[in-house]
């Protein structure tokens, strides 16, 4: 069955040593790849997620949430090393399919890979778009609002008397935040309005119509990247270096000011609702978090593009996952230690944990570190949201590369450029069209699907290890899964359980994204695949 084929292994090994000018630049040691991690995990997810995961699902146990999807992320995370140290390839989670599970199967990856690193991409622009525009507006820059979000997203105009009205209202149990100004007109803020006493229709709204903050950081990245990895990755470092500070200073300033009366009730009860407290809210709000460990696998694509890969790729996928793991524990503990939960289902609950503190502060010299921390959060969640997209918009070309070189996608997809040594033309297509989703589309939907595929991508690794071991036991491998035969289906059925946590709905997207992928792939892949050519393996070859 050719749908099957595999790619033969020795021809993969020997594309990922091939050296020269149409090939990618070896300039990568463990440190550039642990910070490669580290600016790729560190984003949205930590810097928002987290409150609505505690707010929404968890309450204070969204420590245990966030150690549930560390664990799981883990395991994947040993996976991956497995098949980055043997076989160290761009083309990642898509490569390993194909050296293992077949042909098919490898192209669902690549298809899927594309939900993770361009819609992931396209997510965190909007992010950052959010936080450079309320950062502008702190410094009394007034973005225009139909510039600064997807089409149709709508805006009020608040007074400083309605603001601090609506500040101190709530809506299902949530104190909302409003500025005096233009804000965010979602259902729960109408629903706000209303019960702050004010009629909507004798109010200024207005009506956003592209997201040109997020275009353009996608854009200038994007040129970045043309230009090197070298120079991108030397850019993550410092980058990564600031945001890091960020968190840790926030987990010091705040730790000493925990209250343990927020963590009573631990697991607030369950309301009636799957994933609303109660243990499915513990397992649920694993699913949301989850986003926030998402790009450890980035990683694995700079593989041909590492110094001695064999032993650097496990460092630098393990080691930023450790790292961040590790912060991110103590940012929730943190976070739900200072402010009861039900506080911290908003734009930037770091800010409002941090706020909560400041107040306990008072007249201690850590008072004035406080002041100005609203300010610090949001130049490092700036600086930090711009290197979660550098890592995703180097991974998703990388990919097209691979599955351009198998002949799965047309072939000047591979193209290098001759000086620059980087796939400028799918880095140009790339980013043009996550410059397009970031400025078009309204991404609250989007990061679900970009957990779901990323755990689907997960499911498939985890299995290709498995395989691998099987069909290939000789094969050298500098890294190897502890206990694999336990570690690797855990990782499997532990992505596909988070995967459940998630609503029916992006189920429903998932499907839809793949059967696009598959008429894809009859149409085009299938007949033009280099394995049509050359030698074809057997499955599971
Ligand atoms: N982990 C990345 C983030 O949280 C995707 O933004």
């Amino acid at each position: 069955m050719s749908l099957f084929r595999t790619k033969p292994l020795d021809q993969i090994i020997a594309e990922s040593k091939e050296e020269g000018a149409h090939t990618l630049k070896r300039t990568l040691g463990a440190w550039s790849l642990i910070a490669l991690g580290v600016g790729a995990i560190i984003g949205t997810g930590i810097f928002v997620l987290t409150g609505q995961a505690a707010a929404k699902h968890a309450g204070p146990a969204v420590v245990i949430s966030m150690a549930v999807a560390g664990v799981v992320a883990l395991f994947a995370a040993l996976c991956y090393s497995e098949f980055a140290s043997s076989v160290p390839i761009a083309g990642s989670a898509y490569t390993y399919g194909y050296a293992t599970l077949g042909e098919f199967i490898a192209w669902i990856i690549g298809w899927d890979l594309i939900l993770e690193y361009a819609f992931g991409a396209a997510t965190v622009a909007v992010g950052w778009s959010g936080y450079v525009v309320s950062f502008l507006s702190d410094l009394g820059i007034y973005f225009p609002i139909q510039f600064s979000a997807a089409p149709g997203t709508r805006f009020v105009y608040l007074s400083a008397e309605a603001a601090e009205k609506l500040s101190q209202t709530r809506v299902a149990e949530n104190l909302l935040t409003a500025r005096p100004g233009w804000n965010l007109l979602n259902e729960n803020f109408a629903e706000g309005i209303k019960f702050a006493g004010y009629s909507l229709d004798s109010m200024e709204t207005g009506m956003a119509v592209f997201n040109l903050p997020a275009f353009l950081i996608v854009i200038a990245i994007t040129f970045l990247l043309v230009k090197g990895i070298k120079e991108s990755a030397n850019f993550n470092t410092v980058i990564v270096i600031i945001k890091t500070s960020v968190v840790i200073l926030f987990i010091l300033a705040g730790i000493s000011y925990v209250n343990m009366d927020n963590f009573s009730p631990f697991i607030p009860p369950n309301t009636g609702t799957f994933g609303e407290f109660g243990m499915t809210g513990i397992i649920t709000g694993a699913s949301v978090i989850f986003f926030a460990y998402i790009g450890f696998d980035a990683v694995s694509t700079a593989a041909q593009e590492t110094i001695n890969p064999q032993k650097n790729m496990p460092i630098g996928i393990i080691g930023s996952l450790m790292i961040c793991t590790l912060l991110y524990v103590l940012v929730s503990f943190v976070m739900a230690g200072l402010v009861s939960y039900t506080q911290l289902n908003v734009p930037a609950p770091i800010a409002v944990a941090i706020d909560a503190a400041r107040n306990l502060a008072q007249g201690s010299p850590l008072g004035e570190v406080f002041k100005a921390f609203p300010m610090i959060i949001k130049i490092g969640a700036v600086l930090g949201l711009s290197s979660t997209m550098v890592v995703m918009l180097m991974g998703q070309p990388r990919v097209f590369y691979s599955m351009a070189k198998d002949g799965l996608l047309p072939e000047w997809a591979a193209k290098i450029h001759p000086q620059f040594q980087t796939p400028y033309i799918t880095t140009l297509i790339t980013g043009s069209i996550v410059a397009l989703i970031a400025g078009l589309v309204n991404v609250g939907i989007l990061g679900e699907l970009v957990s779901i595929g990323t755990l689907f991508a997960f499911v498939i690794v985890a299995l290709g290890v498995i395989v691998l071991r099987i069909n290939h036991p000789e094969l050298e491998r500098s890294f190897r899964v502890p206990l694999v035969y336990v570690v690797a289906p855990f990782a499997a059925g532990a992505s596909l359980f988070l995967m459940w946590g998630l609503p029916l709905d992006t189920w429903a997207r998932l499907l839809v994204w793949m059967a696009i992928g598959i008429l894809i792939y009859f149409a085009y892949g299938r007949r033009h695949s280099h394995l049509n050519k050359g030698p074809v393996g057997a499955v599971g070859e």
